[in-house]
Protein backbone atom coordinates (compact mmCIF):
# COMPACT_ATOMS: atom_id res chain seq x y z
CA UNK A 1 0.00 0.00 0.00
CA UNK A 2 2.46 2.95 -1.42
CA UNK A 3 0.01 4.15 -3.50
CA UNK A 4 0.35 7.75 -2.43
CA UNK A 5 4.15 7.47 -2.67
CA UNK A 6 5.56 8.30 -6.06
CA UNK A 7 8.58 5.93 -5.83
CA UNK A 8 12.07 6.56 -8.18
CA UNK A 9 13.49 3.46 -9.92
CA UNK A 10 15.98 3.39 -7.60
CA UNK A 11 13.28 3.18 -4.73
CA UNK A 12 11.49 0.67 -6.33
CA UNK A 13 14.12 -1.21 -6.79
CA UNK A 14 14.78 -0.96 -3.02
CA UNK A 15 11.35 -1.85 -2.14
CA UNK A 16 11.71 -5.17 -4.60
CA UNK A 17 14.73 -5.98 -3.09
CA UNK A 18 13.50 -5.78 0.44
CA UNK A 19 10.11 -7.77 -0.32
CA UNK A 20 12.14 -10.96 -1.82
CA UNK A 21 14.60 -10.66 1.11
CA UNK A 22 11.91 -10.89 3.36
CA UNK A 23 9.63 -13.63 1.51
CA UNK A 24 12.48 -15.47 1.21
CA UNK A 25 14.71 -14.96 4.77
CA UNK A 26 12.23 -13.44 7.30
CA UNK A 27 8.44 -14.34 6.78
CA UNK A 28 8.56 -18.00 6.98
CA UNK A 29 10.49 -17.97 10.18
CA UNK A 30 8.97 -14.96 11.80
CA UNK A 31 6.43 -16.62 13.98
CA UNK A 32 9.20 -19.35 15.02
CA UNK A 33 11.65 -16.82 16.19
CA UNK A 34 9.05 -15.08 18.34
CA UNK A 35 8.21 -18.32 19.79
CA UNK A 36 11.45 -19.25 20.79
CA UNK A 37 13.09 -15.57 21.69
CA UNK A 38 15.39 -16.43 18.97
CA UNK A 39 17.80 -13.60 17.35
CA UNK A 40 19.12 -15.00 14.67
CA UNK A 41 22.56 -13.70 14.33
CA UNK A 42 22.79 -14.58 10.42
CA UNK A 43 20.53 -11.78 9.68
CA UNK A 44 22.99 -8.96 9.81
CA UNK A 45 25.64 -10.15 6.93
CA UNK A 46 22.55 -11.34 4.87
CA UNK A 47 21.51 -7.27 5.80
CA UNK A 48 24.70 -6.30 5.26
CA UNK A 49 25.25 -7.85 2.07
CA UNK A 50 21.72 -6.01 1.04
CA UNK A 51 23.05 -3.32 1.91
CA UNK A 52 20.41 -2.52 4.30
CA UNK A 53 22.70 -1.80 7.14
CA UNK A 54 24.72 1.39 5.48
CA UNK A 55 22.19 2.99 3.79
CA UNK A 56 22.70 6.29 4.81
CA UNK A 57 26.97 5.41 4.99
CA UNK A 58 28.68 7.55 1.92
CA UNK A 59 30.12 5.32 -0.69
CA UNK A 60 33.52 5.89 0.67
CA UNK A 61 32.63 4.10 3.81
CA UNK A 62 31.17 1.11 1.07
CA UNK A 63 27.43 2.48 2.53
CA UNK A 64 24.77 3.33 0.10
CA UNK A 65 24.51 6.70 0.46
CA UNK A 66 20.91 6.86 0.01
CA UNK A 67 18.48 9.42 1.21
CA UNK A 68 16.16 9.16 4.53
CA UNK A 69 13.27 8.62 2.11
CA UNK A 70 14.56 5.45 0.56
CA UNK A 71 16.02 4.05 3.84
CA UNK A 72 12.55 4.37 5.58
CA UNK A 73 10.89 2.81 2.25
CA UNK A 74 12.93 -0.10 2.93
CA UNK A 75 12.45 0.08 6.40
CA UNK A 76 8.93 -0.03 6.11
CA UNK A 77 8.98 -3.59 4.07
CA UNK A 78 11.08 -5.35 7.00
CA UNK A 79 9.12 -4.25 9.58
CA UNK A 80 5.77 -5.08 8.04
CA UNK A 81 7.66 -8.90 7.41
CA UNK A 82 9.13 -8.84 11.01
CA UNK A 83 9.36 -5.79 13.54
CA UNK A 84 12.27 -7.40 15.26
CA UNK A 85 14.49 -7.74 12.39
CA UNK A 86 12.96 -3.93 11.45
CA UNK A 87 14.45 -2.95 15.23
CA UNK A 88 17.70 -3.77 13.90
CA UNK A 89 17.71 -2.04 11.55
CA UNK A 90 16.14 0.89 12.63
CA UNK A 91 18.53 1.65 15.36
CA UNK A 92 21.73 0.40 13.46
CA UNK A 93 21.22 2.96 10.56
CA UNK A 94 19.37 5.39 12.94
CA UNK A 95 21.55 5.60 16.02
CA UNK A 96 25.24 4.77 16.44
CA UNK A 97 25.58 4.89 12.49
CA UNK A 98 24.06 8.54 12.51
CA UNK A 99 26.55 9.35 15.79
CA UNK A 100 29.34 8.06 13.84
CA UNK A 101 28.73 10.13 11.10
CA UNK A 102 27.80 13.46 12.30
CA UNK A 103 30.37 13.29 15.45
CA UNK A 104 32.75 10.93 14.78
CA UNK A 105 36.56 12.06 13.64
CA UNK A 106 37.84 11.23 10.42
CA UNK A 107 39.15 8.14 12.08
CA UNK A 108 36.85 7.04 13.98
CA UNK A 109 34.40 7.01 10.81
CA UNK A 110 37.16 5.42 8.89
CA UNK A 111 37.65 2.53 11.34
CA UNK A 112 33.92 1.75 12.16
CA UNK A 113 31.30 2.79 9.43
CA UNK A 114 32.78 0.09 7.10
CA UNK A 115 32.37 -2.70 9.07
CA UNK A 116 28.64 -1.40 10.60
CA UNK A 117 27.83 -0.90 6.63
CA UNK A 118 29.17 -4.44 5.55
CA UNK A 119 27.01 -5.83 8.39
CA UNK A 120 30.46 -7.49 10.08
CA UNK A 121 29.42 -5.60 13.20
CA UNK A 122 26.09 -4.35 14.58
CA UNK A 123 25.65 -1.23 15.87
CA UNK A 124 24.05 -0.65 19.30
CA UNK A 125 23.02 2.65 21.61
CA UNK A 126 23.10 2.39 25.08
CA UNK A 127 21.82 5.83 26.46
CA UNK A 128 19.05 4.42 29.43
CA UNK A 129 20.04 3.07 32.39
CA UNK A 130 17.56 1.01 35.01
CA UNK A 131 16.62 4.17 36.96
CA UNK A 132 17.17 6.49 34.06
CA UNK A 133 14.62 5.54 31.22
CA UNK A 134 12.26 8.55 30.34
CA UNK A 135 15.04 11.15 32.91
CA UNK A 136 17.52 9.72 30.11
CA UNK A 137 20.08 12.75 31.90
CA UNK A 138 19.38 11.22 35.48
CA UNK A 139 22.11 8.47 34.46
CA UNK A 140 25.01 7.15 36.71
CA UNK A 141 27.50 5.59 34.94
CA UNK A 142 30.84 6.83 35.41
CA UNK A 143 33.52 7.42 32.98
CA UNK A 144 37.14 8.78 35.08
CA UNK A 145 40.24 10.33 33.10
CA UNK A 146 43.07 8.22 34.00
CA UNK A 147 46.32 8.81 31.66
CA UNK A 148 45.06 9.14 27.95
CA UNK A 149 42.03 6.12 28.64
CA UNK A 150 38.57 6.54 30.43
CA UNK A 151 37.62 4.33 33.03
CA UNK A 152 34.11 3.45 32.81
CA UNK A 153 31.72 1.80 35.55
CA UNK A 154 27.79 1.34 35.54
CA UNK A 155 25.01 -0.64 33.98
CA UNK A 156 23.01 0.61 30.75
CA UNK A 157 19.45 -0.80 30.25
CA UNK A 158 16.99 -1.56 27.30
CA UNK A 159 19.46 -2.11 24.60
CA UNK A 160 18.47 -3.68 21.59
CA UNK A 161 20.95 -6.28 19.66
CA UNK A 162 23.61 -5.36 22.71
CA UNK A 163 24.46 -9.05 23.07
CA UNK A 164 25.40 -9.47 19.62
CA UNK A 165 26.26 -5.58 18.88
CA UNK A 166 30.23 -5.36 17.33
CA UNK A 167 30.08 -1.34 18.56
CA UNK A 168 27.66 0.37 20.93
CA UNK A 169 27.27 4.21 21.43
CA UNK A 170 27.37 4.45 25.14
CA UNK A 171 26.51 7.52 27.10
CA UNK A 172 28.57 7.78 30.67
CA UNK A 173 28.78 10.63 32.69
CA UNK A 174 32.24 12.24 32.06
CA UNK A 175 31.85 14.97 35.16
CA UNK A 176 30.98 14.00 38.68
CA UNK A 177 31.13 16.96 40.22
CA UNK A 178 27.30 17.45 40.21
CA UNK A 179 25.15 14.29 39.54
CA UNK A 180 22.33 16.94 38.12
CA UNK A 181 24.41 18.74 35.55
CA UNK A 182 21.93 16.83 33.76
CA UNK A 183 22.52 16.89 29.95
CA UNK A 184 26.34 19.17 30.67
CA UNK A 185 28.66 16.09 32.21
CA UNK A 186 27.59 12.91 29.57
CA UNK A 187 30.01 12.07 27.09
CA UNK A 188 29.44 9.84 23.97
CA UNK A 189 31.87 6.52 23.82
CA UNK A 190 32.60 4.30 21.17
CA UNK A 191 32.64 0.68 23.03
CA UNK A 192 33.48 -2.30 21.61
CA UNK A 193 32.83 -6.13 23.31
CA UNK A 194 36.56 -7.25 23.51
CA UNK A 195 37.55 -4.34 26.18
CA UNK A 196 38.01 -5.97 29.32
CA UNK A 197 35.18 -5.08 31.82
CA UNK A 198 32.58 -5.42 28.99
CA UNK A 199 29.48 -7.49 30.27
CA UNK A 200 26.22 -8.48 28.86
CA UNK A 201 24.04 -8.49 31.46
CA UNK A 202 20.52 -9.30 32.26
CA UNK A 203 18.41 -10.57 29.24
CA UNK A 204 14.52 -9.44 29.76
CA UNK A 205 11.77 -11.46 28.65
CA UNK A 206 9.48 -9.44 26.69
CA UNK A 207 5.63 -9.21 25.81
CA UNK A 208 6.50 -8.63 22.11
CA UNK A 209 9.60 -7.95 19.86
CA UNK A 210 11.13 -11.30 21.20
CA UNK A 211 13.36 -12.54 18.33
CA UNK A 212 15.09 -8.68 18.96
CA UNK A 213 17.47 -9.27 22.25
CA UNK A 214 17.16 -6.62 24.80
CA UNK A 215 19.74 -6.91 27.39
CA UNK A 216 21.68 -4.50 29.77
CA UNK A 217 24.98 -3.58 29.34
CA UNK A 218 27.56 -3.73 31.93
CA UNK A 219 30.50 -1.49 32.87
CA UNK A 220 33.01 -3.14 35.43
CA UNK A 221 35.88 -0.96 35.18
CA UNK A 222 36.35 -0.79 31.54
CA UNK A 223 39.38 0.40 29.91
CA UNK A 224 38.47 2.58 27.42
CA UNK A 225 40.88 4.51 25.04
CA UNK A 226 40.91 7.79 24.87
CA UNK A 227 40.22 8.08 20.76
CA UNK A 228 37.32 6.42 21.57
CA UNK A 229 35.99 9.38 23.13
CA UNK A 230 33.53 11.01 20.26
CA UNK A 231 33.58 15.21 19.95
CA UNK A 232 33.39 16.96 23.07
CA UNK A 233 33.47 14.87 26.63
CA UNK A 234 30.11 17.20 27.86
CA UNK A 235 27.94 16.95 24.82
CA UNK A 236 27.27 13.25 24.98
CA UNK A 237 23.81 13.60 25.51
CA UNK A 238 23.01 16.44 22.87
CA UNK A 239 24.46 14.22 20.64
CA UNK A 240 22.11 11.55 22.08
CA UNK A 241 19.11 13.05 21.65
CA UNK A 242 19.78 14.67 18.08
CA UNK A 243 20.62 11.57 16.75
CA UNK A 244 16.87 10.40 18.42
CA UNK A 245 15.75 12.26 16.39
CA UNK A 246 16.52 10.10 13.12
CA UNK A 247 16.09 6.93 15.68
CA UNK A 248 12.29 8.20 15.94
CA UNK A 249 12.04 8.43 12.28
CA UNK A 250 12.83 4.57 12.20
CA UNK A 251 10.69 3.56 15.27
CA UNK A 252 7.36 5.59 13.41
CA UNK A 253 8.43 3.90 10.21
CA UNK A 254 8.81 0.30 12.01
CA UNK A 255 4.96 0.75 13.67
CA UNK A 256 3.89 1.66 10.19
CA UNK A 257 5.19 -1.47 8.99
CA UNK A 258 3.61 -3.38 11.83
CA UNK A 259 0.24 -1.22 11.22
CA UNK A 260 0.17 -2.41 7.54
CA UNK A 261 0.79 -5.59 8.24
CA UNK A 262 -2.31 -6.05 10.39
CA UNK A 263 -4.33 -4.44 7.95
CA UNK A 264 -3.33 -6.49 4.87
CA UNK A 265 -4.02 -9.22 7.21
CA UNK A 266 -7.73 -7.92 7.95
CA UNK A 267 -8.26 -6.98 4.78
CA UNK A 268 -7.97 -10.60 3.32
CA UNK A 269 -9.51 -12.18 6.17
CA UNK A 270 -12.70 -10.28 5.46
CA UNK A 271 -12.90 -11.29 2.24
CA UNK A 272 -12.81 -14.49 2.96
CA UNK A 273 -14.46 -15.25 6.11
CA UNK A 274 -18.37 -15.79 5.89
CA UNK A 275 -20.88 -15.48 7.95
CA UNK A 276 -24.48 -15.02 7.97
CA UNK A 277 -24.18 -16.10 4.58
CA UNK A 278 -21.49 -13.59 3.04
CA UNK A 279 -18.01 -12.42 3.24
CA UNK A 280 -17.74 -10.69 7.01
CA UNK A 281 -16.20 -7.52 4.73
CA UNK A 282 -19.62 -7.15 3.21
CA UNK A 283 -21.05 -5.80 6.17
CA UNK A 284 -20.75 -1.96 6.85
CA UNK A 285 -19.14 -2.44 10.37
CA UNK A 286 -16.25 -4.54 8.64
CA UNK A 287 -15.79 -1.74 5.89
CA UNK A 288 -15.43 0.71 8.00
CA UNK A 289 -12.78 -0.87 10.49
CA UNK A 290 -10.96 -1.21 7.50
CA UNK A 291 -11.73 2.58 6.04
CA UNK A 292 -10.44 3.95 9.16
CA UNK A 293 -7.38 1.78 9.62
CA UNK A 294 -6.36 2.80 5.80
CA UNK A 295 -6.84 6.36 6.16
CA UNK A 296 -4.55 6.53 9.98
CA UNK A 297 -2.19 4.01 7.90
CA UNK A 298 -1.73 6.93 5.07
CA UNK A 299 -1.99 9.75 7.07
CA UNK A 300 1.53 8.14 9.49
CA UNK A 301 2.75 7.53 6.17
CA UNK A 302 2.37 10.82 4.81
CA UNK A 303 3.98 12.94 7.86
CA UNK A 304 6.66 10.38 8.08
CA UNK A 305 7.49 10.92 4.45
CA UNK A 306 7.04 14.51 4.47
CA UNK A 307 9.61 14.95 7.52
CA UNK A 308 11.85 12.47 5.67
CA UNK A 309 12.23 14.86 3.22
CA UNK A 310 12.63 18.02 4.75
CA UNK A 311 15.29 16.22 7.30
CA UNK A 312 17.46 15.53 3.93
CA UNK A 313 17.09 19.43 3.30
CA UNK A 314 19.44 19.95 6.40
CA UNK A 315 15.60 21.17 7.92
CA UNK A 316 15.46 20.86 11.51
CA UNK A 317 12.43 18.58 12.37
CA UNK A 318 13.15 17.19 16.30
CA UNK A 319 9.14 17.93 16.30
CA UNK A 320 8.03 16.12 13.31
CA UNK A 321 9.90 13.38 14.22
CA UNK A 322 8.10 12.86 17.57
CA UNK A 323 5.14 13.43 15.89
CA UNK A 324 5.83 10.95 13.51
CA UNK A 325 6.84 8.76 16.24
CA UNK A 326 3.54 9.26 18.52
CA UNK A 327 1.18 9.37 15.84
CA UNK A 328 2.47 6.15 13.99
CA UNK A 329 2.84 4.34 17.03
CA UNK A 330 -0.61 5.16 18.33
CA UNK A 331 -1.42 4.02 15.00
CA UNK A 332 0.03 0.87 15.47
CA UNK A 333 -1.42 0.12 18.53
CA UNK A 334 -5.28 0.79 16.93
CA UNK A 335 -4.88 -0.75 13.68
CA UNK A 336 -3.71 -4.09 15.85
CA UNK A 337 -6.58 -4.10 18.01
CA UNK A 338 -8.54 -3.62 14.95
CA UNK A 339 -6.92 -6.22 13.48
CA UNK A 340 -7.58 -8.64 15.86
CA UNK A 341 -11.42 -7.28 16.29
CA UNK A 342 -12.00 -8.47 12.55
CA UNK A 343 -10.68 -11.42 12.62
CA UNK A 344 -13.27 -12.80 15.90
CA UNK A 345 -11.43 -15.52 18.15
CA UNK A 346 -9.05 -16.55 16.29
CA UNK A 347 -7.47 -13.27 16.05
CA UNK A 348 -6.61 -13.93 19.86
CA UNK A 349 -4.44 -17.30 19.39
CA UNK A 350 -1.07 -17.87 17.75
CA UNK A 351 -2.63 -19.62 14.57
CA UNK A 352 -3.17 -15.95 13.12
CA UNK A 353 -0.35 -13.48 12.83
CA UNK A 354 -2.39 -10.59 14.53
CA UNK A 355 -1.60 -10.94 18.37
CA UNK A 356 2.12 -10.82 16.85
CA UNK A 357 1.64 -7.87 15.41
CA UNK A 358 -0.65 -6.80 18.69
CA UNK A 359 2.57 -7.89 21.04
CA UNK A 360 4.82 -6.02 18.90
CA UNK A 361 3.09 -3.13 18.16
CA UNK A 362 3.30 -2.18 22.09
CA UNK A 363 6.54 -1.46 22.55
CA UNK A 364 7.03 1.16 20.00
CA UNK A 365 5.30 3.54 22.17
CA UNK A 366 7.56 3.22 24.73
CA UNK A 367 11.19 3.17 23.58
CA UNK A 368 13.12 5.97 22.09
CA UNK A 369 11.02 8.29 24.25
CA UNK A 370 7.56 6.86 25.05
CA UNK A 371 4.44 9.12 23.74
CA UNK A 372 4.55 10.69 26.93
CA UNK A 373 8.11 12.36 26.33
CA UNK A 374 6.97 12.62 22.81
CA UNK A 375 4.04 15.25 23.56
CA UNK A 376 6.61 16.75 25.61
CA UNK A 377 9.22 17.56 22.77
CA UNK A 378 6.54 18.58 20.38
CA UNK A 379 4.42 20.86 23.20
CA UNK A 380 7.85 22.73 24.20
CA UNK A 381 8.28 23.47 20.53
CA UNK A 382 5.02 24.44 20.25
CA UNK A 383 5.11 26.78 23.56
CA UNK A 384 8.82 28.32 21.46
CA UNK A 385 7.44 28.39 17.72
N1 LIG B 1 18.99 17.92 19.18
C1 LIG B 1 20.04 18.58 19.69
N2 LIG B 1 20.09 18.99 20.97
C2 LIG B 1 19.02 18.71 21.75
C3 LIG B 1 17.89 18.01 21.28
C4 LIG B 1 17.90 17.62 19.92
N3 LIG B 1 16.86 16.94 19.40
N4 LIG B 1 17.00 17.89 22.28
C5 LIG B 1 17.54 18.49 23.35
N5 LIG B 1 18.77 18.98 23.02
C6 LIG B 1 19.70 19.70 23.89
C7 LIG B 1 18.99 20.86 24.57
O1 LIG B 1 19.05 22.03 23.76
C8 LIG B 1 19.79 21.01 25.85
O2 LIG B 1 20.98 21.73 25.62
P1 LIG B 1 21.10 23.27 26.12
O3 LIG B 1 20.84 23.25 27.59
O4 LIG B 1 22.47 23.66 25.72
O5 LIG B 1 20.01 24.01 25.37
C9 LIG B 1 20.21 19.58 26.16
O6 LIG B 1 20.11 18.85 24.96
C10 LIG B 1 19.31 18.93 27.19
O7 LIG B 1 17.99 19.01 26.74
P2 LIG B 1 16.79 19.18 27.77
O8 LIG B 1 17.10 20.31 28.71
O9 LIG B 1 15.54 19.27 26.99
O10 LIG B 1 16.91 17.82 28.60
P3 LIG B 1 15.90 17.13 29.59
O11 LIG B 1 16.72 16.49 30.67
O12 LIG B 1 14.82 18.10 30.00
O13 LIG B 1 15.29 15.94 28.73
C11 LIG B 1 13.78 14.84 27.26
C12 LIG B 1 14.51 16.13 27.63
C13 LIG B 1 13.00 15.21 26.00
C14 LIG B 1 12.82 14.42 28.33
C15 LIG B 1 14.84 13.75 26.97
O14 LIG B 1 15.47 13.33 28.15
C16 LIG B 1 14.26 12.54 26.28
O15 LIG B 1 14.08 12.56 25.06
N6 LIG B 1 13.97 11.46 27.06
C17 LIG B 1 13.61 10.18 26.48
C18 LIG B 1 14.85 9.34 26.33
C19 LIG B 1 14.73 8.35 25.23
O16 LIG B 1 14.18 8.61 24.17
N7 LIG B 1 15.30 7.18 25.46
C20 LIG B 1 15.31 6.16 24.49
C21 LIG B 1 16.53 5.33 24.65
S1 LIG B 1 17.03 4.41 23.23
C22 LIG B 1 16.06 3.00 23.24
O17 LIG B 1 14.89 3.10 23.35
C23 LIG B 1 16.69 1.66 23.15
C24 LIG B 1 16.71 1.01 21.85
O18 LIG B 1 17.69 0.34 21.56
C25 LIG B 1 15.56 1.05 20.91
Amino acid sequence: MNSLLHLSETQRAIVDTAREFCAAEVTPYAAQWDRDAHFDPTLTHKLGELGFLGMMIPEAHDGLGLDTTTYLLALEEISAADASVGVLMSVHNSLPTQMLLKYGSEAQRREFLGPLARGEKLGAFALSEPDAGSDAAAMRAQAVRDGDDWVLNGTKAWISAGGHAGVVLAMVRTDSSDARKGAKGIGAFIVTPDLPGFKVGKKENKMGLRASETVQLVFDNMRVPGDRLLGDPTQGFVYALQSLESGRLGIATQALGIARAAYDHARAYARERQQFGQAIGEFQGVQFKLADMATRINAARSLIHATAAAKDRGEAVGEYASMCKLFATETAMWVTTQAIQVFGGYGYTTDYPVEKLFRDAKVTEIYEGTSEIQRVVIGRAALKG
